[in-house]
């Protein structure tokens, strides 16, 4: 028997993909200005335990600091640029902590998709401490966030603090027992790299009662195929191509 899924099929990643400085909220705000009402983003923790928004590990890549992100306090991170990086129209955007994030998405009836994307070392904590947050934060509201994570541990320690948001685990190739790891994880979805759903795997996923979904979805006739084999979820980059609405 497969769950409800209040969540939409188009999901915008790192809040607009690549038209917007990844994870900061300006992005969140134009991938809202697009038409979409879910997003995915990445969580990490700083070095003082504060849920933060950022893909890499290291800093260096999309803000102005250097070495790894979770190694700083979030007063040291948050004076931070994360735009500069992508445009000077962004220039000194502020990297955004999860509960800045939440907000946002509460205040405008949005979903989200947390990735917990723990600084190596980290994983059951990260997802422990996301947990905390996440389940505060949306405490009394309809739908929940949706994690996510490649990483099994991260998602353990999110199921012990926030058992009640439901989990999925993101694969990028399949490896050896990953489908039993997401079952025992009590996973309700499953994120697949879109080139890995076949008519056979979208059956097994299925016939467990877990939704699909796939990441990262670009291309029109990719998108199709991914509708076609009757999978639930999509996260582009592309919120310039896609309608939401569809
Ligand atoms: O959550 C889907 C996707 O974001 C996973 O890969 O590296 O873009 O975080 P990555
Ligand atoms: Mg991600």
């Amino acid at each position: 028997m497969t769950a409800p899924w209040p969540y939409p099929r188009w999901i915008a990643h790192r809040g607009a993909g690549k038209l917007a400085p990844e994870n900061t909220l300006a992005a969140f705000r134009l991938g809202a200005a697009h038409g979409y009402r879910m997003f995915e983003c990445d969580a990490k923790l700083s070095a003082d335990g504060v849920p933060f928004l950022m893909h890499d590990a290291t800093l260096d890549r999309t803000t102005s600091g250097r070495g790894t992100g979770g190694d700083l306090a979030w007063r040291e991170l948050a004076q931070l640029d994360a735009g500069s990086w992508h445009s000077r129209a962004h220039a000194g955007e502020p990297l955004p902590t999860l509960d800045n994030l939440a907000r946002y998405c509460i205040a405008n009836g949005y979903f989200l998709n947390i990735e917990i994307k723990p600084t190596p070392g980290t994983e059951e904590h990260t997802g422990r401490v996301v947990g905390e947050h996440a389940a505060r934060l949306w405490q009394g509201q309809a739908v929940p966030p949706l994690f996510s994570s490649f990483k099994p541990d991260a998602l353990a320690g999110a199921r012990a603090t926030a058992p009640h948001i439901p989990r999925a685990l993101l694969i990028d190739a399949l490896w050896d027992g990953c489908l039993d790891v997401a079952r025992e994880l009590g996973c309700v979805a499953i994120v697949c790299n879109h080139a890995l759903w076949d008519a056979a795997l979208v059956a097994q996923v299925q016939g467990w009662g877990l939704r699909t979904l796939s990441y990262t979805v670009n291309d029109e006739w990719a998108a199709q195929r991914l509708i076609d084999l009757g999978t639930d979820g999509i996260i582009t980059d592309r919120v310039d191509l896609f309608s939401p609405a569809a």
